[in-house]
C-alpha cells in the first residue's frame, strides 16, 4: 500500500465503504454509499453532513440544490469543483434527512479521517453546524465557529454555514462570503 498513490488509496477505501454495513439502519436504507469527489491531491477539503436524497441516487456529494449554490459560491471563489475534494461526515443517506446520530458519525469516523489522510489538504472547510461540531468535537454554535482558524492534523480548519441553510435563509450569504474571503485570503488569494 506504502507507494500506492493517493487516487489509488482513495479507490480502495472507497470500496470498504460500498460493502460498510456498520449502520445497520443507513446500510438498509441507502440507494448507495456516496463516498466523495475530486481531486485526490487537493490543497482544500470540503466536508458536508450527509447525502440527501439526490446524492443517495448519484453517488455523488453535493448534486442536489445545495450542491448548485455550492458550485456557485466554488465558482466566485474563482475555484474549480475539480480541484477541490468534497465529502461528507456521513457516507449514506439518514432516512428523511434526519441528522447523523453520533453513533452514526463516529461508524463514518474511520472513513473520514482515511479521507484526509490521503488527502492531506492544507485547508478543510466545515459545511454547516454538524460538520462543524463533528469534525472538531466543539459543542460551539456554528455562528461562534466562524472567522478562525481550528486545526485538524496538519490542516487549517474554518467553519461556515450550510449552503442549504442558505438557500432557507438568504441574508447569511453575505456571511458566508466573508468566510471565503478570510479563508481564501490566508491562502494568499484576494478576492473581491
Ligand atoms: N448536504 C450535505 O451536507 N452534503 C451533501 O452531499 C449534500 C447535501
Ligand atoms: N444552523 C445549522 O445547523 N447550520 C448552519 O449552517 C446554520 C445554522
Amino acid at each position: 500500500m506504502s507507494d500506492a498513490s493517493p487516487a489509488e488509496r482513495l479507490k480502495a477505501l472507497s470500496g470498504c465503504v460500498a460493502a460498510c454495513t456498520r449502520c445497520e439502519e443507513l446500510a438498509q436504507t441507502r440507494t448507495q454509499t456516496v463516498f466523495g469527489v475530486g481531486n485526490p491531491e487537493a490543497s482544500i477539503m470540503f466536508v458536508g453532513e450527509a447525502p440527501g436524497a439526490d446524492e443517495d441516487r448519484t453517488g455523488e456529494p453535493f448534486v442536489g440544490r445545495a450542491g448548485k449554490l455550492l458550485d456557485r459560491i466554488v465558482a466566485a471563489c474563482n475555484l474549480k469543483r475539480e480541484e477541490i475534494y468534497i465529502c461528507n461526515i456521513l457516507r449514506c443517506r439518514p432516512p428523511g434527512n434526519r441528522n447523523p446520530s453520533p453513533e452514526e458519525a463516529a461508524n463514518c469516523r474511520e472513513y473520514l479521517d482515511g479521507q484526509i489522510e490521503i488527502v492531506d489538504p492544507d485547508y478543510i472547510i466545515c459545511w454547516g453546524s454538524v460538520a462543524a461540531k463533528n469534525l472538531l468535537g466543539s459543542k460551539e454554535a456554528i455562528g461562534r465557529m466562524r472567522g478562525k482558524f481550528y486545526e485538524y492534523g496538519r490542516a487549517k480548519v474554518a467553519c461556515t454555514y450550510h449552503p442549504s441553510y442558505l438557500l432557507r435563509n438568504p441574508p447569511a450569504k453575505k456571511d458566508v462570503w466573508d468566510d471565503l474571503k478570510f479563508i481564501m485570503r490566508d491562502m494568499g488569494v484576494e478576492l473581491d
